[in-house]
């Protein structure tokens, strides 16, 4: 075997965010980047000799360089066996199941979710362990350690590996396996739910559209929806991924997932619209000109799911991050099972999924997922929604209707104030911390605070506390406005305010979010001080 121990100096900028490394792709083609990266994972994780790890991106730009590379140094590092995604892909959670079914040591996933992609766009890495879920907060502080005194990384001199088939192939002492990215997930999702009861929904006309966004869902797609649940060829749209996702940007919202909502919202509409992200975790639901926002995707699915096999014995628990509203914590308390809340990302799940604390768990950022894996999954949510109608034989609009009728409606949206110079977005966060004193008990309008703090978790399974995890200004009546600077952008900084108002009173449950929420925002820009401080008059993306 030909291993080269190649020098190298550390580069500052390695820590991992809210969900792995993420950086734009001209960086991570810097002589020694990736490498440097990938070498702090190994010498982090104690992996023993000859363990398996499995491998695969979102397909986007560089993620083949990347993954040749990466299959080299693991056998360089002495690793046995690489599970690979054929073509180098896999969805984010499909690698979570991979890493589960064949109980490996734990996995590199290739991904900047979604964030745009192409030379210019950007590319991410991140750590999965054995129990398929991100790294714990432990794990990625050790790799950024390593990464800041890391001299010397190894890896084997060998041609690339062939990628395009499945099959076996040797690198010096290691075994590569390529398989089919698709398989194991979709059986998977045959196991909890009713296959039967949606192929005759959409056999008796129901009309279905889902958009891949050009991302790495697409295969999977149409693997599950169009040939084994028979939803009508073309059903799935944009269903080739591409290394720059067709130029747009794979974030399945109303915004950038316009494509379908003008379908969904225009003449002839399918009865059910849904669309995932880059790497397949993320997703929206739309009924006939109808948006199921995330948080009250959760509640719904919580208050459901028994209605899919897999979930028939119920629930242990739910599980929402602190930004998400608190639909599903109404759920939890007439179901009478624990509901968590937790700091954003999916990372903070994994103890409570692991610990059979929590089936369900989901963000406001259109993430769903249960058990099944460990990280969240844009298509399961898809086929969840799909056993749901199936199993009621009512439309989404009247399906959630009817659940605001019973709970209640958390009116609820996001404003994304994204590329701001960092002092600016900082400025803001430290002001409102300053002010905590002033706003307690303070009165706006109908509003009254109830109290405010900088949110802090301890994790009820192994203790360990996160703090500085968002500013919450929560009033007496429930409504909330929170405040968060994002964790996974790479140009300036990202603020976030979410905003959310309870509603009892069934008459207003039609009306418009940003209608039922314009006292909240006005509240939170005065507040906040945001427009003199950053300088933005709008946000730039609305959710
Ligand atoms: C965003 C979302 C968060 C999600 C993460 C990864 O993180 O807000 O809920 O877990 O992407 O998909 P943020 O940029 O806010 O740190
Ligand atoms: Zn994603």
């Amino acid at each position: 075997m030909d291993i080269r121990t190649v020098n190298t100096q550390p580069f500052p900028d390695q820590k991992p965010g809210t969900s792995g490394l993420r950086k734009k792709v001209p960086a991570f083609q810097q002589p020694h980047y990736l490498e440097n990266f990938v070498q702090s994972i190994f010498d982090s994780i104690a992996a023993p000799q000859n363990a398996t790890l499995a491998l695969g991106g979102d397909g986007r730009y560089y993620n083949r360089e990347a993954i040749q590379i990466i299959l080299k140094m693991a056998a360089a590092n002495g690793f046995g066996k690489v599970l690979v995604g054929q073509g180098g892909i896999l969805s984010t959670p499909a690698a979570s199941c991979v890493i589960r079914k064949y109980q490996t040591y734990g996995g590199i996933i290739l991904s900047a979710s979604h964030n745009p992609g192409g030379p210019d766009g950007d590319f991410g890495i991140k750590y999965n362990s054995s129990n398929g879920g991100p790294a714990t907060e432990t794990v990625t502080e050790t790799i950024f350690a390593k990464s800041k005194t890391i001299s010397t990384y190894r890896i084997l001199d060998a041609a690339d590996v062939a990628l395009d088939a499945t099959g076996n192939f040797t690198l010096g002492d290691m075994q590569v396996e390529v398989i089919d990215p698709v398989s194991d997930y979709a059986e998977l999702m045959e196991s909890l739910f009713d296959f039967a009861a949606i192929r005759s929904l959409l056999a008796g006309g129901f009309r279905i559209k889902f958009d891949a966004m050009h991302a790495v869902n697409g295969p999977y797609a149409k693997e599950i929806l169009e040939r084994r649940l028979g939803a009508a060829t073309g059903s799935v749209i944009n269903a080739v991924p591409l290394e720059d996702f067709g130029g747009g940007h794979p974030d399945p919202n109303l915004t950038y997932a316009h494509e379908l909502v003008e379908i969904c919202y225009g003449e002839n509409a399918p009865d059910f619209g849904a669309a995932s992200d880059g790497d397949g975790d993320r997703n929206m639901i739309l009924g006939k000109r109808f948006f199921v926002t995330p948080s009250d995707s959760l509640a719904l699915l919580a208050a459901n799911a028994t209605l899919a096999p897999g979930y028939k014995q119920g629930l242990a628990g739910i599980a929402r991050s602190m930004p998400t509203s608190a639909a599903a914590d109404r759920v939890a308390q007439a179901l009478n099972i624990p509901c968590y809340e937790t700091p954003t990302g999916w990372k903070f799940f994994g103890n409570l999924l692991d610990a059979g604390k929590v089936t369900l768990c989901g963000e406001e950022s259109f993430g769903t997922g249960s058990s099944h894996v460990r990280e969240k999954d844009g298509l399961w949510a898809v086929l969840f929604w799909l056993n749901i109608v199936a199993a009621r034989k009512q439309s989404v609009e009247s399906i959630v209707s009817e659940h605001w009728a019973k709970y209640g409606r958390n009116f609820y949206s996001r404003y994304d104030y994204e590329g701001l110079p960092t002092e600016a977005a900082q400025g803001v966060m430290q002001h409102l911390k300053d002010n905590f004193a002033k706003l307690d008990g303070a009165q706006f309008g109908k509003y009254s605070v109830k109290f405010c703090d900088d949110f802090s978790y301890t994790d009820p399974v192994d203790g360990s506390v996160s703090k500085g995890q968002g500013v919450r200004i929560i009033f007496t009546d429930g409504s909330r406005i929170i405040f968060r600077l994002s964790g996974t952008g790479t140009e300036g900084a990202t603020l976030r305010v979410y905003l959310e108002a309870y509603e009892a009173d069934v008459s207003r449950h039609h009306l418009d979010a940003q209608v039922a929420l314009a006292e909240l925002i006005g509240i939170a820009l005065q507040i906040s001080e945001l427009k003199s401080r950053t300088g933005r008059e709008q946000p730039t993306v609305i959710t």
